[in-house]
């Protein structure tokens, strides 16, 4: 099975490479960035003004190919592709929670972006604390590794 999706808007951010770019949201509180949505879509943002946050979801057009165990970039083990948030996955979908700080008619202005300049956007939903943020989560590997890591390195250009 195959599916077609396409995209409802693009991501303008700072970032032109994987490198260098932030790991995370969280890592990326201050840098701003906008995502224009296009015009068929603009009637999907009534009322999405009311939110502080936003989650954004992405289709990391610049993953090429996938690896199913990879070294995330906050530790120095492989772990499954799905125990992480790494970029390489096979289907390259990014989940961004962002701050939305004002909408101008079909632009989004956006703070903590961690997405590539042009990033297609697959669609937008409000960030809700009631259903989103679990008290009791656990974090895996997480857990034990207490990196700092900020931004990216290269060790996801290819699948090779
Ligand atoms: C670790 S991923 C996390 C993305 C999202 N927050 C998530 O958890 O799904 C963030 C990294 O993906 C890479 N990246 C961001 N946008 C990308 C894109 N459009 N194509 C390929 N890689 C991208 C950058 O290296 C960035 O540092």
């Amino acid at each position: 099975m195959s599916i077609e999706y396409h995209p409802i808007g693009v991501v303008h951010s700072p970032f032109k490479d994987a490198e260098g770019t932030p790991i995370q949201p969280s890592r990326a509180q201050n840098v701003e960035g906008t995502v224009e949505v296009f015009a068929e879509y603009i009637d999907g943002l009534k009322d999405l003004e009311g939110f502080s946050h936003i989650i954004l979801l992405g289709h990391l057009h610049q993953s090429k190919g996938y690896r199913l165990q990879v070294v995330p970039f906050l530790d120095t083990e492989h772990r499954g592709v799905f125990a992480t948030r790494a970029p390489l996955r096979p289907n390259p979908i990014g989940l961004s929670i962002v701050k939305l700080c004002s909408i101008e008619k079909n632009r989004l202005q956006i703070e903590g972006i961690d997405f590539l300049d042009g990033t297609p956007i697959l669609d937008i939903k409000p960030y809700v604390s009631e259903f989103d943020a679990r008290a009791e989560a656990r974090f895996g590997w997480l857990d034990l590794v207490r990196k700092q890591t900020q931004v990216a390195d290269d060790r996801f250009k290819s699948s090779s």
